[in-house]
């Protein structure tokens, strides 16, 4: 028990550091360039998608490609059976530099991405913003092969499951994927839905190569609920930390879960909101952010550990 909390500490701290990284870098450029076009939220919304879009492909890619460089959740379980080796290479640590050579797709010919996330064709004038790449410290992660990768996942299913964020990453995933396939009509949202932002399921089918790519929104990756019988009027609906969300019996049959959760997890979308903590039977009206956050993701934890096939499954750390 001790050994496994250990673990987690180690990642999620790994994790941390580099969003925070991320999100400073992503300031930056929207300081930087933005001011002059659209809101400057839409603009940080857009910047923030595009940046975690490259991120996604090529750490998703990688993994895929290079098992021996493990996500960092699990790598560290094996840190933590042979003490000091830390790997050749952690693919988490190291920084966004120029690439001419990107971006990977256009989003105008993507029919996955969302209209409100096509800088270009909202007007965005500068291009630089779309030729980053990331470079971690001590390797380099191979340019994104899209017939490769489609071969790879030939006959897989890969979900994401999250909130907005993993869905602009889903769409990304997607945008890029779809450059590999010649007839687009292959291509198709298997209930025919269009992308909306609170749709829980949204599955995208590769019918030529049999890959299924699905969008699972799950803010709180655990349970919300309706406020407990007696409970004070301010209290209008809960989060139960203790608990799972209902669909995640449908992540289990995959083989490649990437989760996000975070943006949520603030008094304005909570407290503000009348949304409070609960654990088991019980309503939690003084329990902090943070440790609602770490509580929750223990209970993510603990459902990795009992439902998840590692044989098949990959996955990664919200
Ligand atoms: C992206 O595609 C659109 C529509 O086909 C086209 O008008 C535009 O020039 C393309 N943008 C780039 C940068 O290639
Ligand atoms: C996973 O693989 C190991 C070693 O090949 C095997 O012993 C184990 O039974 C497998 N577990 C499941 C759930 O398939």
């Amino acid at each position: 028990m001790v050994g496994s909390f250990e673990v987690e500490q180690y990642s999620l701290s790994k994790l941390r550091q580099f969003h925070e990284r991320f999100l400073s870098y992503s300031n930056k450029i929207v300081k930087g360039h933005c001011k002059l076009w659209v809101s400057e939220s839409i603009s940080a919304l857009v910047v923030i998608g595009l940046f975690l879009s490259f991120l996604l492909a090529t750490v998703c890619t990688y993994f895929y490609v290079f098992p021996r460089y493990q996500p960092a959740a699990v790598r560290t379980y094996r840190v933590h059976e042979s003490s000091n080796s830390v790997g050749k290479c952690n693919v988490f640590e190291g920084k966004w530099i120029p690439d001419e050579s990107y971006p990977l797709y256009n989003a105008s010919q993507c029919p996955f991405a969302e209209p409100g996330f096509n800088c270009l064709a909202n007007g965005r004038r500068d291009r630089g913003y779309q030729k980053w790449r990331w470079k971690p410290k001590n390797c380099d992660i191979p340019k994104f092969n899209v017939q490769e990768i489609l071969g790879k996942l030939r006959g897989k299913r890969i979900v994401f499951v999250g909130d907005s964020l993993s869905r602009t990453q889903w769409e990304s995933m997607i945008c890029l994927l779809v450059t590999g396939v010649e007839d687009k009509r292959n291509v198709y949202e298997i209930n025919g839905n269009k992308i909306t932002k609170r749709i829980r399921f949204l599955g995208v089918w590769f019918s030529s190569f049999n890959i299924r790519v699905d969008f699972y929104r799950s803010v709180f990756l655990v349970q919300p609920g309706p406020a407990p019988r007696r409970a004070p009027k301010r209290v209008k609906s809960t989060v139960r930390l203790d608990k799972l969300d209902d669909i995640s019996k449908e992540w289990i049959d995959s083989d490649f879960l990437i989760f996000n959760s975070g943006h949520w997890w603030t008094p304005t979308k909570l407290f503000d909101m009348g949304c409070y903590f609960q654990s088991g039977g019980s309503l939690k009206l003084g329990m902090g952010i943070t440790s609602a956050f770490r509580s929750s993701l223990k209970t993510w934890a603990a459902w990795v550990e009992t439902s998840i096939n590692r044989n098949r499954t990959r996955w990664s750390k919200p």
